[in-house]
């Protein structure tokens, strides 16, 4: 199978991925080892955490992990200074609570959203330009969202948070536009993981009508974008990446029909 990546260019590199105990940082996690990049893994649960971890190592790269709560910014700042050399940072760690409407949310499920989306991967970021800026060198990845491009009803503060998440984006890019530091948004659709089981509460049953009838994408399709805006030549950057299952045009127009999972 051909490669996606460049290893020569990634091998030996520090990454470190935030929301890397499962999903689309997990994957991307496993995909950067195999490009022989070290990897820094952070998240909220241990056990999923050393999980990631093993499988990168037989990959013989060096791995450490972390837990970090994005919603914790003391915790945030304490563990990025004693992370050590980092070259590529994947903001990944994000989430999504309920499709209650305007009128309807809970103040606390607004308060997780924007901690962790938006606060929590701001604060990391702050910390990390200022690293890159003194190495002369790095790239910042940022995980978007369609839902950072349009709205959709039922998502009013994951797609506000977004939003917000692309307009940070979009002003890192041109504030780093003089130095050799990338920035990168990557934006997907529908995405099977543990997202939709978390915006239903745990409730897989409702999770899974999300993808009835439609092959989404998966975790490992977003990996590969990841990994593979990371592994362009230097002089490259990888801007915006808008990825969608072939039966997706937008946040709501969705073809479905014609696929039956296996
Ligand atoms: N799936 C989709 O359809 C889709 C579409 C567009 C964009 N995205 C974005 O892609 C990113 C990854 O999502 P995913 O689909 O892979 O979802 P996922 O399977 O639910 O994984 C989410 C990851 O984020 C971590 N996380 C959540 N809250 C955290 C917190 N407070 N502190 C630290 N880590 C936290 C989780 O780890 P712990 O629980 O161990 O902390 C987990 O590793 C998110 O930014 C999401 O918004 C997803």
């Amino acid at each position: 199978m051909a490669s996606v990546f460049n290893s020569s260019r990634l091998a030996g590199k520090t990454v470190l991925v935030t929301g890397s105990s499962g999903g689309i940082g997990a994957e991307t996690a496993l995909l950067f080892a195999r490009a022989g990049a070290n990897l820094i893994l952070t998240a909220r649960r241990q056990a999923q955490l050393d999980e990631v971890a093993a499988k990168a190592r037989e990959s013989g790269v060096t791995v450490s992990t972390h837990i970090v709560d994005m919603r914790d910014r003391k915790a945030i700042k304490a563990f990025a200074e004693s992370a050590g050399r980092v070259d590529i940072l994947v903001n990944n760690a994000g989430m999504v609570l309920g499709t209650e409407h305007v009128g309807q949310i809970a103040e606390d499920d607004v308060q997780t959203m924007f901690d962790t989306n938006v606060l929590g991967l701001i604060s990391l970021t702050q910390i990390f330009v200022n690293v890159f800026k003194k190495q002369n060198s790095g790239h910042i990845i940022n995980l978007g969202s369609i839902a950072g491009k349009e709205a959709y009803a039922g998502g009013s503060i994951y797609c506000a948070t977004k939003h917000a998440v692309s307009a940070f984006n979009g002003s890192l890019l041109r504030e780093l536009v003089s130095t050799p530091i990338r920035v990168t948004q990557i934006c997907p659709g529908m995405v099977e993981t543990e997202f939709s089981v978390t915006r239903f509460r745990g409730d897989r049953e409702k999770a899974d009508k999300v993808y009835e009838g439609v092959q989404p994408l998966v975790a490992y399709d977003i990996a590969e974008e990841i990994v593979w805006a990371a592994s362009r030549p230097d002089h490259i950057n990888i801007a915006d990446v808008l990825i969608f299952p072939k039966a997706q045009a937008a946040a709501g127009v969705v073809h479905r029909g014609g696929y039956e999972k296996k």
